[in-house]
């Protein structure tokens, strides 16, 4: 037979299948997220989330050093707070949980990047991510309290703010006040287009946030849209962002490629907590093999994410230093 094109001899050769390579994933991209509780020497494993934990500032840093041994270096702080209150205001308390946790973080290595989520989803009494005003959350007097939390965090040390609350104006706010109190320099990760999602069940568990009545279909995007996710990037571009989150991202890989052709900006994939479950679950059974793990986060990265947010991030990159 005469062919000319055998695309098959760039795959019989694993070191030629190494360097045509064009998608590569480093421990050093992805993001952990932990969820930080009040207490002492607390490790409780979250019963949708197997091998993920709330844990107190006191066991901080045996995850931090595991982290950097690995070469992983950044984390993204969810709080578990105690007390909770209509609007949230618990967030903005210098001694708050999450200000403790990024002070003890920076104390333990201030060389491990903090981003700090910005919501009120787990400080208010209702579980809505704002303050709630005829029945619905109020976006302008949210925003206000999103400011304040943001001002309290980047004196704690937080390095970088992600707002995920999806109000509008939010990053245009957070900009202003940010700069008003000499954190210029301080980057604004934005959850730019994030869905309503059921992917985010287990999560709800982990940072005790469920909404007490109603869903989050008012602040939060409908998933049957794509054009309104370029919006919501495109503001948050003009307002400031540097950076943009998607999520969820196993899902959502149009929305990512989209995105991330469309803009001159990086982005980041979140990997979120229904997406660790369904693959936790089943590869703990033995369903499906873990190399999926691999597979699906690769699968981001080719997609335009720069970084990705995973639970995920602890096996898979012992997996890669040893690989
Ligand atoms: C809101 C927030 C949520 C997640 C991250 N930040 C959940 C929500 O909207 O209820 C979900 C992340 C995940 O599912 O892993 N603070």
């Amino acid at each position: 037979m005469s062919q000319k094109v055998r695309l098959r001899r760039l795959r019989y050769n694993k070191i030629v299948r190494d360097l045509v390579e064009d998608t590569h994933l480093r421990p050093q991209d992805l993001i952990y997220p932990i969820f930080v509780c009040e207490g002492s020497n607390i490790k409780k494993e979250i019963n949708s989330m197997p091998g993920q934990f709330q844990v107190s500032i006191d066991n901080l840093s045996s995850i931090c050093n595991r982290l950097l041994d690995l070469n992983v270096k950044s984390v993204i702080l969810f709080g578990v707070p105690d007390k909770k209150d209509g609007e949230g205001k618990v967030a903005q308390d210098e001694n708050g949980i999450v200000q403790r946790a990024v002070q003890e973080i920076k104390k333990i290595n201030s060389d491990i990047l903090v981003i700090v989520d910005l919501c009120h989803c787990q400080y208010t009494t209702h579980g809505h991510c704002g303050t709630i005003e005829n029945g619905d959350v109020d976006n302008d007097k949210t925003v206000t309290n999103l400011g304040l939390q943001a001002i309290s965090l980047a004196k704690a040390g937080a390095d970088v703010i992600a707002p995920s609350d999806m109000m509008d104006g939010r990053v245009n706010h957070l900009r202003t006040v940010l700069d008003k109190n000499n954190f210029e320099k301080l980057p604004i990760f934005s959850y730019s287009v994030k869905y309503a999602s059921a992917f985010y069940g287990p999560f709800r568990d982990a940072a005790e946030n469920s909404p007490q009545s109603g869903d989050r279909k008012s602040y939060q995007m409908n998933y049957k849209n794509s054009i309104e996710a370029l919006r919501e990037a495109e503001t948050d571009i003009n307002e400031g962002a540097d950076a943009l989150i998607i999520k969820p991202a196993m899902s959502y890989l149009d929305i990512i490629y989209r995105v991330k052709s469309k803009f001159n900006i990086p982005v980041i994939a979140y990997n979120v907590s229904g997406e660790y479950s369904m693959v936790k679950s089943a590869t703990e059974k033995k369903w499906i093999d873990k190399n999926i793990i691999l597979e699906i986060l690769t699968s981001m990265k080719r997609a335009g994410a720069n970084a990705i947010i995973t639970y995920h991030a602890i096996e898979i990159a012992d997996y890669l230093n040893n690989n």
